[in-house]
């Protein structure tokens, strides 16, 4: 029960990382507000658990769209009380060469995965500036530190939010608010295995680099981000925690 009396808020909890944090809290005793963008899975999610006891609640929204991200936001305080927590989950993928990206490209890209992180700050500060409480956990990537070729608007986009982080866990830890990062590797969920379906032989170099002899699980990452989540870590604050099975670890 590490998040007993918690309400926790999260993007993209429908699939992948953000399903195995959603779950992993609700499993923790928190109340769990979640949004997504695909409707048909965040529903069944918030069913599955609501039918198991949990306090779950699902709402459809983009975190593209601030007004979608406001309403949600406010729902779920509405249905669970003040947010005490929040996880930066959603996020894409952006393969792109600098010439030939678009304007809009960037812009679209870098609205779901460095912008919301931002107003999702917005949102749940006052609250938890008022309470000297709260959590937020930045979901971010290896990318953030060491990258490889064609992949840079994701790379620039993670360290961007790597640098949010500090900034933030500087300015609110004076209101008692902790900000950490999370930084997975390759952790098997539907954006990394269509990734590496892309190539003939990616699969088998990405599994012989891992110094686990193996990519990560979902619920590895969530396990860590309940931690940061619960007062468990409540003198963590402006970090980095690599979930990446050591991979950050190698040069060659
Ligand atoms: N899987 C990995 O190996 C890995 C590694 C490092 C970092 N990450 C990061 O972890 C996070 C989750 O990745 P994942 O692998 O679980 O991806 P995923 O594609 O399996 O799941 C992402 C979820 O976010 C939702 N989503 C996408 N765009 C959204 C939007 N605009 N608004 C609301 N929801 C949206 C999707 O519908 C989906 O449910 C991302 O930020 C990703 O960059 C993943």
């Amino acid at each position: 029960m590490k998040l007993a009396n918690k309400h926790i808020f999260v993007t993209g909890g429908a699939k992948g990382i953000g399903e195995a944090i959603v779950r992993d809290a609700a499993a923790e005793s928190a109340s769990v507000t979640f949004i997504d963008i695909d409707e048909y899975a965040g529903n069944r999610l918030a069913s599955e658990l609501s039918a198991d006891g949990k306090s779950v609640a699902f709402f459809s929204a983009d975190v593209a769209s601030f007004d979608q991200l406001k309403t949600a936001f406010e729902s779920g305080v509405n249905r669970f009380g003040e947010v005490t927590g929040v996880v930066n989950n959603a996020g894409v993928n952006s393969h792109a060469d600098p010439v030939k990206m678009t304007d809009k490209e960037w812009d679209d890209f870098f609205a779901i995965d460095m912008k919301p992180v931002w107003l999702t700050a917005k949102l749940a500060l006052p609250a938890m500036r008022k309470a000297k409480a709260g959590s937020i956990v930045n979901i971010c990537s290896i990318h953030g530190r060491l990258t490889y070729p064609g992949f840079f608007p994701y790379g620039a986009a993670k360290s961007a939010v790597l640098g949010l982080t500090r900034n933030l866990a500087l300015d609110e830890g004076r209101h008692q608010i902790r900000v950490n990062a999370v930084s997975p590797g390759y952790i098997l969920t539907e954006l990394t295995k269509t990734w590496l379906s892309g190539e003939s032989g990616r699969l088998e170099r990405a599994n012989s680099i891992q110094p686990l002899g193996r990519m990560g699980e979902p619920f590895e990452v969530a396990k860590v981000v309940t931690f940061l989540l619960s007062d468990k870590s409540t003198y963590v604050s402006g970090s980095d925690w690599a979930v990446d099975g050591g991979l950050g670890a190698r040069s060659a």
